[in-house]
């Protein structure tokens, strides 16, 4: 952003107290997107993606799959709820080897295994790192693979998978549900022979994306949006043309700022039906909530809201991507809140910061029960993980005074332009470098 000056880390600046009222435009979402990217490995024509968001992380899957081979175009501005439109083409696959310098920055990296294993062969990819919550294996992933007759070795830090004579389907039961082993072995299965069933298969809106438009590149899929998920192989996929759908955390997330800082917000192109249980959570909290043809209305103009409890749960329960947004606008409810996490173990990394700013949270294994302060106050503070930063965002757009948001990377990551998006709607918050 050009208003940064100086050679310092860029940080945020907020001054606190303002009421945000306006109208946001809601970008595609980034968790749609980058699974959606990788289905480009599937077949030798071109996929066009549109509505694509701008983000760090969109540009280090690029980066990855043209080190594959993958020819990547990307035109527009990402402005005005349009979003980019970006052109895959994987003619050739010129390397079936992603490297550890790549795959580190992310963890979503390890979706390029299921395309390349399916389209290839044979995969090399390094073990993910991504952000620090929890331990987060990819063993489902690899389980998956190997029951579709993929042999696969961990060596030196790498994933090395192999079916030198083609996938074959089978019945995958899963012990839990995972995003991202469904992703896989969906588009692993629609390239390998015969019949492949998911039980208790992710439901999330950005696994139906993907679903959708496998369908549309020729693949077989029935109960897309169900826990249950058949794919008839086919010996090949076409190109096709796809919209990302729009970002429902991102959407969430501009929700509680509307909400946090007593304003009203309408967020254009948003989706209401991707997040009802987050929606049923601000309701009972006293925010108003609803959609209409424009996208999603928040109005908390009717004083504080109150504390209510929250679990995280798989879709279509509240969002584990929410909780750290949600345990900020908590910390300033009138009365307590239960808030769980049940996906992610050491999702909490923002309570010790929240804590600075004068929150009133106890943690208890996987709760935290937040009681409510009259106010927050500014402080310098440090984001270390994605959603734990922009809950920091949040916090700042409540408390009194100035709140320096230090690493924000993360938040760069996944919310395009945060800071103009919410000063356009009258928040004192800018990007500096000191
Ligand atoms: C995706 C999202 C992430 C979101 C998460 C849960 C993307 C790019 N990221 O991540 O933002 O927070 O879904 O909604 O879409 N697990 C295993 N073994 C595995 C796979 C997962 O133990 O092989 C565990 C994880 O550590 C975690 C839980 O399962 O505790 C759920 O993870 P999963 O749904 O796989 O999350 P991701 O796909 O990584």
């Amino acid at each position: 952003m050009k208003k940064a000056s100086g050679g310092g880390m860029p940080r945020i600046r907020i001054v606190g107290g303002h009421r945000l009222n306006g109208e946001i435009s809601i970008c595609g979402a980034k968790n749609a997107a980058l699974p959606l990217m990788t289905a480009a490995l599937l077949t030798d024509e071109p996929l066009t993606l549109r509505n694509l968001p701008r983000l760090a992380d969109i540009a280090t899957l690029s980066s990855l799959l043209t080190h594959h081979g993958v020819d990547i175009e990307v035109n527009g501005t990402g402005m005005a709820n349009r979003g980019r439109v970006a052109y895959l083409h994987a003619a050739e696959i010129a390397d079936t080897t992603a490297p550890y310098d790549l795959v580190r920055k992310m963890r979503a990296s390890v979706l390029v295994l299921g395309p390349l294993l399916a389209r290839c062969g044979v995969a090399r990819v390094s073990q993910p790192g991504g952000c620090a919550i929890g331990t987060r294996p990819v063993d489902l992933h690899l389980k998956g693979l190997q029951q579709l007759g993929a042999e696969i070795e961990l060596d030196g830090g790498y994933i090395e998978a192999r079916a030198p004579n083609g996938l074959t389907g089978g019945h995958i039961v899963f012990p839990f549900v995972s995003v991202g082993a469904t992703e896989n072995l969906l588009m692993a299965a629609s390239l390998a022979r015969g019949e492949t069933i998911l039980v208790n298969a992710a439901r999330e809106p950005e696994v139906q994306d993907l679903a959708r438009c496998l369908v549309a590149m020729g693949a077989k899929i029935d109960g897309i949006g169900s826990d249950t998920i058949t794919v008839q192989g086919v010996d090949r996929l076409n190109g096709a043309e796809h919209a990302v759908l729009p970002d429902r955390i991102e959407t969430g997330t501009y929700a509680i700022a509307a909400a946090i800082t007593g304003g009203e917000l309408m967020l254009r192109g948003a989706e209401l039906t991707h997040i009802e249980s987050f929606a049923d959570a601000l309701r009972a909290a006293g925010v108003d909530i609803l959609a209409d043809d424009r996208g999603v209305r928040v109005s908390a103009c009717n004083g504080r809201v109150t504390g209510v409890d929250a679990m995280t749960e798989p879709y279509p329960g509240f969002p584990t991507d929410l909780q750290a947004q949600f345990m900020a606008l908590m910390t300033v409810a009138d009365g307590a809140a239960m808030v769980t996490e049940s996906i992610f173990e050491n999702r909490f990394m923002h309570v010790p910061e929240l804590a600075r700013m004068g929150a009133n949270v106890t943690l208890h294994g996987a709760s935290a029960l937040v009681r409510g302060v009259g106010s927050l106050t500014g402080a310098p503070v440090m984001a270390t993980d994605l959603r734990a930063s922009v809950s920091l965002v949040l916090a700042g757009l409540a408390a009194s005074g100035e709140t320096i948001v230090n690493r924000i990377y993360h938040l760069d990551r996944g919310y395009e332009r945060v800071e103009e998006k919410l000063a356009a709607c009258g928040a004192e918050i800018e990007r500096v470098r000191d």
